[in-house]
């Protein structure tokens, strides 16, 4: 299998000069579960827009075999699906269930199909019983998972997942571990939560200032704790079920 993600040599500054990648190259094999950990500002939410394909710097990103260019926008975008760290900035329909249909509506599936995929998304997202209710009086711990089942909904290759643990509780934590694991697509998560990093992910790329600092196995990685202090970060716990 080819790589579901391949970046060469990309860097991107923000407007007012901010800089949000440094000559960053990586590859990501299909299937794999990758985190992108790093302290705050340090550029993981900026590498998940620029994989999906929402913001324009130099250099080369492919996804799936397909170059990211403005023509290609289209394509891309149904192959990578983003969740951003903002939930309110997925969520925009009337209700939850037509937020969640929004995706596989558009895509053109059968009226009966949408019905179906939405009712089973909406199940494995643990927010059965919500999907009249507005998104915007969800909890926060319920529009994130609302978030995530508005790109699950569409099944693609490829999901980029930011902070998907942020304001979850323990049992809606461990029920996203187990969604995490029965999902078969490349995935890839931006957190500052290393416990959830080292249950979720088979490697972890350390962001610092824009660029890759370290890309690893989670055990190697997430115990070195000189590596990490440097970065802002703590150790994981590896012995127990986190
Ligand atoms: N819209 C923007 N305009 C200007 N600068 C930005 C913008 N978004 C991010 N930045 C800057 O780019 C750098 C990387 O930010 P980014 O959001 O990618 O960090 P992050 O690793 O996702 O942090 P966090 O853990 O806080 O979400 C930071 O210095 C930030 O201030
Ligand atoms: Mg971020």
């Amino acid at each position: 299998m080819g790589d579901a993600v391949s970046i060469q040599k990309y860097s991107y500054t923000y407007a007012d000069e901010s800089m949000g990648l440094d000559d960053v190259s990586l590859n990501i094999p299909s299937g794999q579960k990758v985190t992108l950990i790093g302290a705050n500002g340090s550029g993981k939410s900026t590498l998940l827009l620029a994989m999906g394909g929402f913001i324009k710097g130099t250099g080369k990103i492919t996804i799936d075999g397909i170059e990211s260019n403005s023509k290609n926008l289209k394509r891309i975008r149904s192959t990578i699906g983003s969740v951003l760290q903002n939930p309110d900035e997925q969520l925009f329909m009337p209700t939850l269930f037509e937020d969640v249909a929004f995706g596989p509506r558009n895509m053109g599936l059968p009226f009966d199909e949408v019905h179906t995929i939405t009712h089973q998304v909406i199940d494995r997202a643990g927010l059965n019983g919500m999907e009249s209710k507005a998104p915007h009086h969800l909890s926060a711990g319920q529009k994130r998972s609302a978030a995530i089942a508005t790109i699950l909904s569409m099944s693609p290759k490829i999901i980029t997942m930011d902070e998907p643990d942020t304001s979850l509780d323990p049992a809606s934590r461990k029920s996203l571990v187990k969604l995490l694991e029965s999902l078969s697509q490349t995935l890839i998560i931006a957190t500052c939560n290393m416990d959830f990093a080292a249950r979720v992910s088979d490697r972890c790329i350390l962001i610092g200032k824009g660029k890759v600092v370290a890309d690893g196995p989670p055990r190697e990685i997430l115990t070195n704790r000189q590596l990490m202090e440097q970065n802002g970060l703590e150790t994981a716990r590896f012995d127990q079920g986190n």
